[in-house]
């Protein structure tokens, strides 16, 4: 990547879930300003997200939050030099929003607009916490939507080793902590009270599955709710903490040795983590720890930045506008956008 002389700022919107989230960001590294307003007290009610609810907040919020972002980042529209927007993959009408404010900003600003995918915008999470960070490098994603194995040999490049052949890592973490009762999102909740339990309460199985590096949820997630239910039917209280670290470990278990073997058989020489499971404590501990023993250096994204955040899209666009990738107002959201 060749060295900008001017720094380029990208004023960044994250609307594809349930934060509305701008950020202005310095040349892909350095985070001028990352407003998150989270939504998670408006869906708690319902047990996760309901898509109409999340479209509106979004409407609300949007200009607000890009506001704020760019008060926080000291710098006037002038200064800006493009806008970012995610485009995919993520729930439509709360996508649609985030690319009709921002291709309205783009028009009257006469700025370019990036288009961003959401899953890119996570594993760029790792550049604005390791400077030094850069392609070639082994990239797990696991958020509520996705779990990806993904090489990214280049800036802005990706292949894809695996995949979860049924649920998100995130996904099952929130069913999990439904089924102990746990409000949403339950994926930090399940973290946070696995850490007082015994992993070894309960022998959860290991998935069978085609690809070499693809992962599965769906067994462990069944055979831990047959479990909870035969525990309950003894009418005795839940072992809630034994049964969140049992659960926790079987799939941070199955995400490290996919992600070490993985590393091993291509020859990776550094490996990050991103998404919003990115946060957990076990992986984050496992994962050191796998990477010290193999000698690998480990990135691992600050704890703000796991989760949805503008920033990472900021990042994600910066690598785009040094080519020249740029959106006609013709834009639209795409739900199902694939990395690859
Ligand atoms: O990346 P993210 O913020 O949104 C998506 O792109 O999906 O990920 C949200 C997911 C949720 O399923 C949430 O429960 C999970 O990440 N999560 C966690 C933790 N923090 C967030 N799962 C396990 N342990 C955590 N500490
Ligand atoms: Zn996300």
């Amino acid at each position: 990547m060749t060295e900008q002389q001017k720094p380029i700022r990208i004023l960044a919107l994250e609307s594809s879930c349930d934060e509305t989230a701008a950020a202005v960001v310095e040349d892909g590294r350095r985070i001028l300003s990352n407003v998150v307003f989270s939504q998670i007290d408006l869906h708690a009610l319902y047990g996760g997200v309901v898509p109409e609810i999340a479209s509106r907040a979004h409407v609300e919020a949007c200009d607000r939050v890009v506001d704020q972002a760019l008060q926080r980042s000291g710098l006037s529209f002038d200064q800006i030099d493009a806008l970012a927007v995610t485009y995919g993959p993520g729930l439509v009408g709360a996508l649609l929003t985030g690319v009709s404010c921002m291709k309205g900003l783009s028009y009257a600003l006469r700025k370019p607009l990036i288009p961003v995918n959401h899953i890119e915008g996570h594993i760029c999470a790792n550049y604005l916490t390791s400077p030094e960070l850069e392609p070639p490098f082994l990239c797990l994603v696991v958020s509520g939507g996705h779990s990806h194995l993904v090489q990214v040999p280049d800036w802005a490049a990706y292949t894809l080793l695996g995949q979860t052949q049924d649920d998100a890592a995130g996904e099952a973490f929130d069913k999990a902590a439904r089924v102990l009762g746990l409000p949403y999102p339950g994926g930090p909740r399940i973290d946070a009270l696995a850490e007082e339990g015994d992993p070894a309460f309960l022998k959860l199985p290991e998935p069978k599955v085609e690809g070499r590096y693809d992962y599965s949820f769906s067994g462990v997630k069944t055979a831990f709710l047959n479990a909870v239910n035969r525990l309950e039917m003894t009418g005795q209280p839940l072992p809630k903490a034994d049964l969140a670290a049992s659960f926790r470990h079987a799939v941070v278990e199955q995400l490290v040795s996919k992600a070490m073997l993985a590393a091993a058989e291509t020859g990776a020489r550094r490996i990050a983590l991103a998404g919003g499971v990115s946060a957990n404590r076990e992986l984050r501990r496992r994962m050191t720890e796998a990477c010290e023993a193999a000698g690998l250096p480990l990135y691992l994204p600050r704890l703000e930045l796991c989760g949805d955040n503008g920033a990472m899209i900021g990042s994600a666009a910066y690598w785009r506008f040094l080519r020249g990738e740029t959106a006609p107002l013709t834009l639209n959201a795409v739900p199902g956008l694939r990395l690859v």
